[in-house]
């Protein structure tokens, strides 16, 4: 198939190298000069394990990098947008780019094609999309718009590319989802077809859904600390039920990301656009919200004063396998820690350059030893493999203090108290102090 993608972020850049590496011919469309000429050169703008493999394999033989959108689009059949959504300033999902990219589309219109919507979309976008490409099409070329939602996690979106749980297709016209499912047969894996507007509220309820899961198990875990149980315990009991699972469960600094905030958000502003008023997740947002002051709260009481204590930070990234800072629990624990005169040391093994345009007045280190020499306190922000694997003994010498608080409750509380650390975890029970 020849397919243009229209933005190559970590969505678009991950579906156009992936559907390239199923035998399709794809040009990656970009407003972003200089990304486009880093990926023409074959690198990569994004950390995502597996990526750069696909698109060595695959550059220049049927995998194409343009800002040429005209060109791109009267070379192809299918043309997906993936272009951000960002949020508005009060939450609403700003569609302006895509709104843009369909037009350019509309404008090069030069036989039939199918628009396809990746980025997470308001409900009723596709409508949006295709009254926006009738009035600014070439002559009456005909068109359809589908919607393609992506559920792909950062750090293993080409797993989640090759090897989706579902693939969702939404359209008004039959064949045109046909066409599109097409695209996704050589995966084998479960494709629905649906209607546009179906297509779109799947997207938003699942992550929302997901999004309430962890705001649950978080208000669960700050129970724990006041009863004194150990919420990884309290999740293996529960997860025992197949109907609660025991995936996404995890209790501890709660969600970042440009998915679940943005995409939580944008539904309950959808729902006001559509005179109805969610009552559930706006708390999801505030419980999120409140994880990063309740884990300061446990730094207050492991150390006192933060003045003149030297704080080791491991972890910045919102989640472990990406370099994504987007909504990290560190933007907002980090500048707290420095206002009241901390001397703080961070360590990410991969997202320090992107924490670079964020994070001032911190010393950024070579690697977690580093970071905790001297340190009062060790905080662990991202759930990183290192930190699992650390050497015990050799921190201990490093550090001043034997202080662990643990935001992503990775550690054992009793193993930490056989090592003579004292733990701080987020719903472990009541802390063992030295
Ligand atoms: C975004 C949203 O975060 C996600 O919810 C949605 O499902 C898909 O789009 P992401 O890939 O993370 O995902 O966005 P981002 O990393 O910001 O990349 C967007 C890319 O589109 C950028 O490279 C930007 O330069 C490009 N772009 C933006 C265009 O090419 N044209 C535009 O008009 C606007
Ligand atoms: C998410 C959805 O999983 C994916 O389907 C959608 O397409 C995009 O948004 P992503 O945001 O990349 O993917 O990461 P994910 O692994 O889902 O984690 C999201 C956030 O939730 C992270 O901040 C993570 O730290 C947090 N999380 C996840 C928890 O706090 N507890 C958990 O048990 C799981």
């Amino acid at each position: 198939m020849r397919i243009t993608v229209v933005g190559t972020g970590y969505v678009g850049l991950v579906t156009g190298c992936c559907f390239a590496d199923l035998g399709n011919v794809v040009t990656c469309v970009d407003v972003n000069r200089k990304k486009v000429q880093e990926l023409q050169k074959g690198f990569i703008p994004i950390y995502e394990p597996g990526l750069e493999e696909i698109v060595k394999r695959n550059r220049n033989k049927r995998l194409y990098f343009t800002t040429d959108l005209a060109k791109a689009v009267q070379n192809s059949d299918f043309v997906f947008i993936a272009v951000n959504t960002p949020p508005g300033k009060n939450g609403e999902v700003d569609i302006t780019h895509v709104q843009e990219a369909a037009k350019g589309i509309a404008r090069n219109l030069n036989g039939y094609k199918i628009i396809i919507n990746k980025s997470t979309v308001p409900i009723g976008m596709g409508d949006i999309v295709t009254q926006i490409i009738q009035k600014h099409r070439t002559k009456k070329q005909s068109f359809d718009v589908v919607s393609n939602p992506e559920f792909l996690r950062e750090g293993s979106a080409v797993t989640d590319l090759f090897k989706p749980e579902r693939i969702v297709i939404g359209a008004t016209s039959r064949s045109a989802a046909q066409k599109v499912a097409e695209i996704y047969k050589p995966l084998h894996r479960p494709i629905l077809i649906t209607d546009l507007k179906s297509a779109e509220m799947i997207k938003y309820a699942s992550n929302a859904f997901l999004a309430t899961k962890i705001s649950f198990i978080n208000e669960i875990a700050n129970l724990c600390d006041q009863v004194g149980a150990d919420i990884t315990q309290v999740v293996k009991g529960m997860s025992y039920d197949s109907r609660i699972g025991g995936q996404f469960l995890n209790a501890g600094l709660g969600f970042g990301g440009s998915c679940f905030p943005k995409d939580v958000a944008g539904l309950v502003q959808i729902g006001k656009d559509h005179q109805f008023q969610f009552r559930l997740l706006p708390q999801v947002l505030e419980i999120n919200r409140d994880q990063r002051k309740h884990f300061l709260k446990k730094v207050h009481k492991a150390l006192g004063s933060l003045k003149g204590k030297t704080i080791a930070v491991w972890g910045l990234s919102f989640k472990p396998d990406t370099d994504d800072m987007r909504e990290a629990p560190s933007l907002t624990i980090v500048p707290e820690l420095t206002a009241q005169g901390a001397k703080v040391k961070v360590y990410d093994p991969v997202a320090m350059p992107q924490a670079k345009l964020f994070l001032k007045n911190v010393k950024y280190c070579k690697n977690a030893y580093e970071a905790a020499k001297s340190a009062d306190a060790v905080l662990v922000l991202t759930e990183w493999h290192e930190f699992i694997q650390i050497d015990f003994q050799k921190l201990k010498k490093l550090v001043r203090k034997t202080v662990i608080v643990d935001g992503r409750n990775i550690y054992d509380p009793t193993q930490m108290a056989e090592k003579g650390f004292s733990y701080y975890g987020m719903g472990r029970g009541k802390p063992f102090v030295f």
